[in-house]
């Protein structure tokens, strides 16, 4: 989303911490943890000291072949062990791990030891399948308790997981699947969402027939309508009958520090999704590190991160941060305006929700209905309140702190990436908060403004937003494909120092505001999507002969899709047209990609060397000056 940049250089107002907020925090001095930060190895390395190793890790940080950095080397530990395992011989043992709550007001309750003996059958059930340390597995299921179970199973036995978005349709599906070229896939009969339930196995078996690498299809019964599986063909299996009869105990695989742990897709400039691999060690400490100290987790806490699972913040935030920190970690499936825009306060004032985090674009899409439902339910077991996804506007950042935070909860505005896999700006409870700007780099993140060269641009003024120290959660490469990994985020700026894609200022006490990408990637209600990709999905109705497409600036979902095309011969933008390529779109590419608008024209700005010019569109549509255009062709 593109800020107003007037509203925001005008944003003066600052929110102290609370008393009673700074009392109970575990980090109560911001800067002097920023200045322990400083000291990169010695920080991090005893934030490792919170997990049980194994083996122990002979040396922190490897920066010996930039820019494949490595963490912990040396190191041997199992993350399902760590997030599972561990805490059944604590006090914990019985303490629900995972509380399930869908639209319908269902509820699932899961302890630590249930989730231990779960998670231990299914991996001797992958075993048996013939999943070895290494394999692909893939998960294309609703936020349910399988889909934590599946990927802590995964863990166990060292099997890297590739989650796909549920909202993701089979032209993705097909993408991922194969190039992450998974052997087993875990789905269901179905996910609720707004009163219906969406058949998510049609879809799979759709895309199933365009992935040659699946050996197994586990079908999780999870709405509990009827469904057929071809128990014949020999592929498909319930998840039931797969762990029935399975041993309760599965030795956990020792890892090593560096050993893959996920790829998780996302979107870059050109039409292929980037497989962002994420390995072990390093990943477990970056979030369990952040949610511990943005959060400020302890013992009686219920943390809620409303982020689905088949994104990084789920990935992140509702599986790993928590369960790593014996945390009771909220799963819910369902929108949040269904049955009524009070659903989420709800479940806030009947389980007591203490820590609640969720994307710009939900509060405001809930903003729009006033106080009503905010002052319906009592929410004052909130404490802490956090955003992610896009640049959150001070308007909606008031409204969230006054009406769900009753001025009283902090509210932490986190930035970072699936690349990163842990926040990497924020505030942390003992910040002083502006509304709309995420602060200042986490203790331990190197963050800055630049200019094309790679200089540090002064106070105020814009640039792009760079990373200059390694991380231990940042990702390790774009699966098989290491020459874009170092193309698109390291070769940018001489020193490899890490190309966010984002553009960014700092204010005069070093504060960020970020003000949105800096390449052809859209930021839809937070979702993150192509440019390209939605033009190649476009291209491929027969009907449209070249497409290019920009982001449109929208008070709720922050963009949405403005499409130009241009039609083939015989084919005229009629209502029907419109409508089929709506359709379309969303079929290759999931209701993710939402349709603002699609014109019609006869020509696309473009290089003389035939590229798109995506950039002279978007001046267009801002009324802007069109800058540069010396290589636009005539
Ligand atoms: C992009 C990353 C990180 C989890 C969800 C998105 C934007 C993210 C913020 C924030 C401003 C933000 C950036 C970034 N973004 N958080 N707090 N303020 N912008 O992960 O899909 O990898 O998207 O989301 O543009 O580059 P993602």
């Amino acid at each position: 989303m593109v800020r107003d940049t007037a509203v925001l250089l005008d944003e003066r107002r600052v929110f102290e911490p609370k008393d009673e907020i700074l009392s109970r925090a575990h980090v109560k001095n911001w800067e002097k943890e920023i200045e322990k930060g400083k000291d990169l190895e010695k920080y991090w390395a005893e934030k490792a000291e919170q997990f049980e190793w194994f083996q122990k890790w002979d040396q922190v940080l490897d920066e010996s072949n930039k820019p494949f950095y490595q963490w912990f080397v040396g190191g041997k530990i199992n993350l399902a062990y760590n997030a599972v395992d561990r805490w059944i011989e604590t006090e914990k043992r019985n303490q629900v791990a995972i509380l399930y709550i869908n639209e319908r007001g269902e509820e699932k309750k899961i302890t630590f030891y249930e989730l231990y003996v779960q998670v231990n059958k299914l991996a001797n059930a992958l075993k048996n399948l013939g999943v070895k340390k290494g394999d692909t597995v893939s998960m294309y299921l609703p936020m349910c308790p399988e889909l934590l179970i599946s990927i802590l199973a995964c863990n166990k036995i060292g099997a890297v997981h590739s989650v796909v978005y549920s909202g993701l349709s089979v032209g993705a599906f097909v993408e991922r699947m194969n190039d992450a070229k998974a052997k087993v896939l875990f789905t269901a009969d179905g996910t609720y969402r707004r009163g219906k339930i969406i058949d998510l196995k049609a879809i799979a078996d759709e895309a199933i027939l365009q992935c040659p690498t699946i050996e197994t299809i586990v079908v999780v019964n999870h709405t509990g309508k009827p469904i057929q599986i071809s128990e014949l063909s020999g592929r498909e299996i319930f998840y039931e009958r797969l762990v029935d009869g399975e041993p309760a105990y599965c030795e956990p695989e020792w890892m090593d520090s560096e050993d893959p742990l996920f790829i998780l897709y996302t979107s870059g400039s050109t039409g292929k999704p980037k497989g962002v691999l994420h390995t072990t060690a390093g990943y477990m400490v970056g979030v369990a590190t952040t949610l511990r100290d943005i959060f400020d987790i302890h013992e009686n806490d219920l943390w809620w991160c409303t982020g689905d699972i088949g994104w990084i913040t789920g990935h992140s935030y509702v599986i790993y941060g928590p369960l790593l920190l014996g945390t009771t970690t909220v799963v819910y499936e369902g929108a949040p305006d269904y049955p009524d825009p009070g659903v989420w306060w709800k479940i806030v004032e009947k389980y007591g929700v203490t820590k609640f985090y969720t994307a710009p674009t939900a509060i405001r899409h809930l903003m729009r209905f006033g106080t009503r439902y905010t002052n319906l339910y009592n929410l004052e077991s909130l404490r802490i309140l956090g955003t992610v996804g896009e640049p959150i506007n001070p308007e909606a950042w008031m409204w969230y702190y006054k009406n769900v935070g009753k001025e009283n909860c902090p509210i932490m505005d986190t930035w970072w990436q699936t690349e990163t896999g842990m926040h990497l700006i924020s505030p942390i409870p003992a910040a002083s908060l502006k509304p709309g700007s995420a602060t200042l780099p986490f203790p331990g993140i190197d963050a800055d403004v630049v200019d094309e060269e790679g200089n540090s641009v002064p106070v105020g003024k814009g640039g792009y937003l760079v990373i200059k120290k390694p991380w231990p959660s940042m990702f390790r490469t774009l699966y098989k494909d290491e020459e874009r990994f170092k193309d698109v985020y390291w070769n940018a700026f001489p020193g490899y120092i890490y190309k966010a894609g984002d553009m960014a200022r700092k204010d005069e006490e070093g504060y960020f505001w970020i003000q949105g990408r800096s390449d052809d990637v859209l930021k839809i209600a937070g979702h993150r999507i192509g440019s390209a990709e939605v033009e190649s999905a476009f291209v491929g109705h027969p009907a449209v002969a070249e497409a290019a497409v920009i982001g449109k600036s929208d008070p709720i979902k922050g963009e949405v899709i403005k499409a130009f095309i241009i039609l083939r011969e015989g084919y005229e933008l009629k209502t029907q047209l419109i409508e089929d390529l709506k359709k379309h779109v969303r079929y290759e590419l999931g209701p993710v990609a939402v349709l603002g608008e699609i014109v019609q024209v006869d020509k696309l700005p473009k290089t003389r060397s035939g590229k798109i010019m995506r950039r002279i569109l978007r001046a267009q549509e801002r009324g802007e000056d069109l800058g540069d255009t010396s290589t636009l062709e005539e």
